[in-house]
């Protein structure tokens, strides 16, 4: 049955970039080593198929772009003039609405303080740091190429030139203790950048770190640190508007809350992913991974590896996965039109929420409870549905 959806979401472009100076060993990125490889080479023919991709565009063009999220790997290696290619692309295939935020995903160990001008002057408008910890023997330990002062130089630098600044950090860091985290939190308070984004760090599958785990804080402990995160944070004034966000009044990150808003996105670039909602039809597709076998399809325009329909059954799961990271939630009217379906089809999953307190309704909203937030992977399970149709 066709879905019932009235009017098309917002679309925002995701752009991968997708080499870095050094592989991090708890990182599961597309991303690779240059590896004594020549960057400006790679730069150039990376950024012409980018542009390639972005020309031979399918879909509805005619809908605002309403942010572009340079990610990676490590974007802030290449040159604004390739930013620049690929922001006047985007802006010949599509319109970019009034207010457009445009981020660049920046290492502090790569910094150049022209670049970041540049970025700036071709009209980026949000920089988002990865600066993870600002204690010198964490940084070590994560194998990260900067250490705290060029943390805090990069951060200062951001700040200084835009308004909207991200600073990524990482808790319950191989032998963190309590006070170690609490003066990296107050490090981060202390930069008074408009957004912070602060990761609990995964041991995930194929990264070294998964082979060989580091000693980590046991769960007690970790539930400690979230807690002291989030008490510190609130107390300066941020806003803990996602599991793993926070932001300065009205900073709230765009291009993120319309994935959480089960948004629409088109993914350019080696192994970028899109979900785009056309003809009442909700279809994920992916790109290539490898950088190399990337540049190769998309000259013989075959670039997409893998493209699936979403069924019908398993839409409202993917929808509460994105919109209950939310601490606000979603309004019943955002599930109808981002769906096309009707609150009522998941009546007794929403309700089984509510007789366990993981979830409030409340003047047509739906949220997270304290308990669904800190329990949000058991209060997702029950709208996995196995069952196909
Ligand atoms: C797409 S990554 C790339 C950012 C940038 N390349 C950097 O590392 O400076 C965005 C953020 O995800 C977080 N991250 C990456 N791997 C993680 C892991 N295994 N566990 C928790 N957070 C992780 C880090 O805070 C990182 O800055
Ligand atoms: S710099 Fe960022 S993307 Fe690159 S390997 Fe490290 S965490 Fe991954």
């Amino acid at each position: 049955m066709p879905l019932n959806i009235q009017a098309l979401p917002p679309l925002s472009i995701y752009v991968h970039i997708p080499w870095c100076i050094h592989k991090c060993p708890y990182c599961d990125f597309n991303s690779h080593e240059f590896k004594g490889q020549n960057i400006k080479n790679n730069e150039m023919a990376y950024t012409q198929s980018l542009i390639k991709q972005i020309d031979s565009n399918q879909f509805d063009s005619s809908r605002p772009i309403q942010s572009i999220f340079f990610g990676g790997g490590t974007p802030s290696l290449f040159n604004p003039q390739s930013f620049k290619k690929i922001i006047y692309a985007i802006k010949q295939k599509f319109t970019l609405s009034e207010y457009c935020e445009i981020t660049i995903e920046a290492n502090p160990g790569t910094v150049d303080k022209e670049y970041f001008y540049g970025y700036r002057e071709i009209g980026i408008n949000r920089i988002s740091l990865g600066i993870q910890s600002f204690n010198d023997k964490h940084l070590k330990k994560l194998e990260r190429i900067h250490n705290q002062k060029e943390a805090y130089d990069a951060a200062t630098l951001a700040i200084k030139l835009f308004d909207n600044v991200n600073i990524d950090l990482m808790f319950a860091l191989p032998n963190q203790t309590l006070s170690e985290l609490n003066e990296d939190i107050e490090e981060a308070i202390n930069l008074h950048s408009s957004h912070l984004s602060y990761y609990h760090l995964t041991l995930e599958p194929n990264t070294y770190f998964y082979n060989h785990p580091p000693p980590l804080p046991n769960q007690d402990e970790s539930a400690e640190f979230s807690d002291l995160i989030k008490s510190k944070l609130m107390e300066a004034k941020f806003k803990h508007y996602e599991t793993s966000a926070y932001a300065k009044q009205e900073n709230e990150c765009n291009h993120n809350l319309n994935y959480w808003k089960f948004g629409d996105y088109l993914g350019i670039g080696a192994g970028a992913h899109s979900k785009i909602t056309s003809n009442f039809n909700i279809t994920r597709f992916s790109t290539y991974k490898n950088p190399k076998q990337y540049i190769q399809e998309v000259n013989n325009n075959s670039y997409i590896q893998e493209e699936h329909l979403i069924n019908n059954n398993d839409i409202p799961f993917e929808f509460m996965m994105n919109a209950l990271r939310l601490n606000d939630g979603f309004i019943i009217d955002l599930f109808e039109q981002r769906t096309g379906l009707s609150l009522n089809s998941i009546n007794s999953e929403i309700k089984l929420c509510l007789e366990k307190g993981l979830l409030e309704l409340n003047n047509g909203r739906i949220k997270p409870t304290m308990l669904g937030q800190n329990f949000l992977n058991d209060l997702l399970q029950i709208f996995l549905r196995n069952d196909k149709p």
